[in-house]
Parts: C-alpha cells; structure tokens; sequence
C-alpha cells in the first residue's frame, strides 16, 4: 500500500472539499452540528467562502481521497472556563476519515499535517471540540496527545449532548502554557 500523503486545499480545490465535506456529513451526522441537507444547498461562492476563511488538509492514499480536516482561528470559550484562547490558538474541526481507511494511521497522517500547518501559521496549541459520547474520536484525540480540558458546552443542534474542548501543544517553545492558555 502506497504512502499517505495530506496537503493542504487551494480555494480553486473547494469542489474535492466540497465533496469530502458532504461524505461526512452523510456518513457521520451525528458527529457534526451541520447536516448533509442544509450544506447540499449552498452554492459555489458559498465554498469558496470557506476555503478563504480556513485551511483545509485532505489526507490522500493511491489519489482517492481519505480523511479531511480543517483549521481556523479558535472562538473564545466562556468566561467562566479555565481554557481561554487567543491568536495563538487554533482550532481543528471537521475531522473525518472515510470508514475504508480508519484505524489504518489515516486521522494521525492529518493531525500530524495540522499540527506542522500550526506551527507553520506561529500557533502554540491546537483545540478542539469532541461529544463526550464519540468514545472512537475521544479515544483517538487521546491517543496521538490531545488532553480533556474542563470546558463543556451543549451541542448547538442537540442540548442533551456535550462536547468537551481537548487541547494539544504544538510549539517548541518552553514558554508555552498548555492549561492556562491566556498568556
Ligand atoms: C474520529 C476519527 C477521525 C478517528 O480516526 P480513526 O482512524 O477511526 O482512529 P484510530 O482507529 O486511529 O483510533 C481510534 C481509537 O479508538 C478506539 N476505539 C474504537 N471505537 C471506540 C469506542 N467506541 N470507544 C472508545 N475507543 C474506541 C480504537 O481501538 C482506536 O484505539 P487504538 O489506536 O488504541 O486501537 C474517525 O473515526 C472518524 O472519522 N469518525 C467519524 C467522524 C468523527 O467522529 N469526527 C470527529 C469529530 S470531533
């Protein structure tokens, strides 16, 4: 088997996007607060919106496409949470691996190129948000160095559920807090 490669969408790519996108979506609804329906309705503009506003990783064996993931500027959390953003601080979102290839490093491959494309913007940690009941992804994010932070929130399109904020340094530098963020 040929060597996973993981590089990173130009805004002219946003149908491959697009297409990853609506995969999962449709394969894992439960693990996104978007659905398939409402994102099969947006337009050309709409994507290339998108691709502007975040990089986004695609994780590629033999030319088919196996995994994406995307990487933003994180949104403040709330005031009374001990993990508070900044500029340095990114956020990873929409990770997804085609269910042929997971298990097989795929989901690694792509936070390995995510964490680089952080390190590459002068970012310190990567978050993230995860359900607490995604045992695979929580599991997962644990696995290759994420660790639980005490900032819960409900999700939007379904309050009886809870995601928890994981985070993940990814600087060299020694001064870099992991807990404390907002220094
Ligand atoms: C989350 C995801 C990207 C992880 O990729 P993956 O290839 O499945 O991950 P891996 O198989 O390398 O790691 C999963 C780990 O969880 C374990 N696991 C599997 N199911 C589990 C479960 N229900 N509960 C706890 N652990 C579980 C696996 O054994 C594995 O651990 P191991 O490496 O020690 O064997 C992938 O499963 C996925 O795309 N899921 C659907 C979308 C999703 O949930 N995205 C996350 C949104 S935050």
């Amino acid at each position: 088997m040929s060597e996973v490669t993981v590089r990173v969408l130009a805004e002219d790519d946003w149908d491959t996007y697009r297409q990853m996108r609506l995969a999962a979506l449709k394969e894992s609804p439960q693990a996104f607060v978007s659905t398939y329906d409402e994102e099969l309705a947006y337009d050309e503009d709409f994507w290339r919106l998108r691709m502007r506003r975040s990089t986004r990783l695609l994780a590629v064996r033999d030319e088919e496409n196996l995994g994406i993931v995307s990487l933003g500027d994180a949104q403040p959390i709330d005031d009374e949470s001990d993990l508070q953003v900044n500029q340095r601080v990114a956020e990873l979102f929409g990770m997804w691996v085609d269910p042929k290839a997971r298990g097989t490093g795929v989901a690694w491959r792509l936070v390995d190129a995510a964490a680089a494309e952080a390190r590459e913007q002068q970012r310190t940690h990567l978050m993230l948000w995860v359900v607490v009941d995604n045992g695979r992804a929580v599991a997962f994010y644990s696995s290759v160095g994420f660790r639980p932070s005490d900032s819960r929130r409900p999700v939007r399109t379904d309050e009886t559920l809870t995601e928890m904020a994981m985070v993940l340094p990814v600087s060299d530098d020694p001064g870099a807090v992991p807990n404390s963020l907002n220094r």
